[in-house]
This record gives structure tokens, C-alpha cells and sequence, in this order.
């Protein structure tokens, strides 16, 4: 059932925290998937309801910084300067665990990514139930991730009892996922804290995704984040180039459109969301999963966007739509 997020909700899905139950909860991301981080009993049954693969470990989400200290076993300063920068946000961190999280969370790792959100619900809920709360993205594995809360009974109608209703994530892309590697930063997953962003305080390294590697049929290893419609992903520097791209794909004729509207083809398209302005960027990220769901809940079968510019915000949403795209059609070598 989805609960508004009010005072009483959060106290009762605080109880059922508590008593190692699953509830899902908005995040400034996207939602999560919660449950006792202590509990390796309650962990498990995040593993079981996502299908999520033993060997991927879960983000454990903390309301203070006292929390912090039962779950791993050391901090250096730059850490400590990270969060005090960035936290509560988007950036989860990756620390020797303590003893106290169970193996299952880690998924045997000797180490734990831990986040404080920013959102008020996940904090209320933190704090309600008095312990850390371990939650991966609300979707089932590989899936898009959850954006709203009906995302996540969409996915978990049959497993998971309560969803709180926060309304829209902020963001609607994962946080990033950092571990501080001495006095670097080594970037595990980009997110809304960029690497420009962390460049301010020490070298960063990125995970760089490699060209020759990007997924161009469907069931590649790379692929997530994934609708069931076909994802056509056009690089490009306007809308007739998008067209001229697409003429190489045999396009279904109720195809959808997401992206900005001076890169919309001229084509017509069943279900479309353009975006503009000075914030289409955030647009972009925050929209994209939840049209990803939308299009498959109307059966669309194929679904163009457009490439974004890979600085800030735009390196996490391209390593999400690459690693989304069944098709990808990159500019021709040397041309632009
Ligand atoms: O924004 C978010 O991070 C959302 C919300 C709910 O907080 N959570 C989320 O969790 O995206 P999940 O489980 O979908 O992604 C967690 C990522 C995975 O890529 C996982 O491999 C990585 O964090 N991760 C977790 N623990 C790690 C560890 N100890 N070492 C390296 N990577 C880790
Ligand atoms: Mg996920």
C-alpha cells in the first residue's frame, strides 16, 4: 500500500523497519528499498524481492553523523571534508566496514558505501527507527529505478506492504559513488555530485566508459537501467541530424520522443516529452525513468532520446543512457 509520508506513516514504517521489514521511502534520488542494515535476515529479503545478484552490495543510509561511526572503522580527513560538504546529498562513500554490518549488505566486501540523503521522509524515517538503513534503488534489478512510489509497486506489488509517498525525486538519477583511495577520489558511479565538483577537494579518478564496450544489442552485460521498449539513443547536434541518424532504424510506428525540443526529428511519435530552458539538464535526469516506465506501461515499443553534454550532470545521465540503450547511434568517426 502507499502511505502519504506524514508523521504517523513514518512512525509505522519505522515500526516495520524495526520488526525487518521492507519498506520503500523517497530519497532526493530516486526511492529506495529499505530495511535494518544491522539485520542480515532483513537484508536478505531486499536481495530476494529486487532478484538483485548476491555480489552487489547495498548503500546503508545514515540520519547523523553518530551513526556513521558503528558502521565502519575509519575516516581520514578528506573524507570528513566531503561530507561535511556534500552531506546530507547525492554522494554515498565507500569505507572499511565495521563488524557490525552484516556480510549480505557488503555483499562480502570488507567495506560499506554509506549516504546521508537528503530528504526529509529518509531522515524522519532514519531517525524513527533509530537504526541505519540499508536500501538499494526500489526496481527490480536492471530495471529502470523508481522515481514515484507507484514505480516502486509497480515492481514490488506482491513483496514489499508499504510505500511512503514523498512525490517526485529531486534528482531521479542515483547518488554518486565514490571511495577515497589515499588523497584521491575514485569516482565508482557518477552522480549529481560531479566530478567538478569534487575536483575542488583532490584528484579524482573516473571509471571512463569505454567506447568499443557500449551496449549495442539488447541482453549485454552492460545494460540497466533498462525499459522493455527498444531504447534508440542518437548522438547529435540537432534535430535533422537525429533524423538523418535514425534513418538507419527500422522505427516502430508509435514510437515515443524524450529530450530537448530542438532536438525532437521531425517524425511523428505517440508519446513525447520535450524539454527546454535553462534547466532541461536536471529535467532531463529527474524525467527520464519515470517516461522509460510510462512508455512500457503503454506498450511503446521503441523510444528515441538524444545524447547529452558529457560535463556536470551530464557524464551521470550519459553513463545511465548508454548503459540503457539497446541501440546507440554515435556521430560517424571524425565528423561532428
Ligand atoms: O541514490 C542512491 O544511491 C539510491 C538511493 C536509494 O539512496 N540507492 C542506490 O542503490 O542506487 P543501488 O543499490 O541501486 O546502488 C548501489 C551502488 C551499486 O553500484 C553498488 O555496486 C555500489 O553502490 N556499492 C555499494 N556498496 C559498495 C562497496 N562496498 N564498494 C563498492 N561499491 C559499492
Ligand atoms: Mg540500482
Amino acid at each position: 500500500m502507499i502511505l502519504a509520508a506524514g508523521k504517523e506513516n513514518i512512525v509505522r514504517a519505522a515500526q516495520m523497519i524495526v520488526a525487518g521489514e521492507l519498506v520503500g521511502f523517497p530519497t532526493e534520488t530516486v526511492y529506495g528499498l529499505g530495511a535494518n542494515a544491522l539485520s542480515a535476515s532483513a537484508a536478505d529479503k531486499i536481495f530476494a524481492a529486487k532478484m538483485r545478484p548476491a555480489d552487489n552490495p547495498l548503500i546503508v543510509h545514515i540520519a547523523d553523523l553518530e551513526q556513521l561511526d558503528g558502521l565502519v572503522t575509519s575516516v581520514n580527513t578528506l573524507e570528513k571534508r566531503l561530507m561535511a560538504a556534500f552531506w546530507p546529498g547525492p554522494l554515498s562513500l565507500v569505507f572499511p566496514a565495521s563488524e557490525a554490518v552484516p556480510e549480505i549488505v557488503r555483499a562480502g566486501l570488507p567495506t560499506v558505501a554509506v549516504r546521508m540523503p537528503a530528504h526529509p521522509v529518509a531522515l524522519a524515517l532514519i531517525r524513527e527507527s533509530r537504526l541505519p538503513i540499508a536500501a538499494p534503488s526500489a526496481n527490480i534489478s536492471g530495471r529502470p529505478s523508481a522515481t514515484r512510489a507507484q514505480d516502486v509497486m509497480t515492481d514490488f506489488y506482491t513483496t514489499v506492504e508499504l510505500v511512503l509517498d514523498g512525490g517526485v525525486c529531486d534528482f531521479g538519477l542515483e547518488s554518486t559513488v565514490i571511495k577515497v583511495e589515499e588523497n584521491l577520489i575514485r569516482i565508482l558511479r557518477p552522480g549529481a555530485i560531479s566530478m567538478e565538483m569534487l575536483a575542488g577537494f583532490a584528484p579524482v579518478l573516473v571509471e571512463s566508459f569505454n567506447p568499443d564496450e557500449k551496449p549495442l544489442s539488447p541482453g549485454m552485460k552492460y545494460r540497466h537501467y533498462n525499459p522493455e521498449a527498444r531504447v534508440i539513443l542518437v548522438e547529435a547536434d540537432s534535430a535533422a541530424e537525429v533524423a538523418s541518424r535514425l534513418q538507419t532504424i527500422n522505427l516502430d510506428t508509435e514510437a515515443a520522443y524524450f529530450g530537448l525540443a530542438v532536438m525532437r526529428p521531425p517524425l511523428s511519435f505517440k508519446k513525447i516529452k520535450l524539454l527546454g530552458g535553462s534547466d532541461w539538464l536536471h529535467d532531463y535526469a529527474q524525467l527520464l525513468y519515470s517516461f522509460f516506465r510510462d512508455c512500457d506501461a503503454s506498450g511503446i515499443k521503441d523510444i528515441v532520446i538524444h545524447q547529452v553534454p558529457q560535463s556536470g550532470l551530464g557524464y551521470a545521465i550519459a553513463d545511465r543512457v548508454i548503459k540503457a540503450a539497446d541501440v546507440y547511434l554515435r556521430r560517424e568517426e571524425g565528423g561532428k
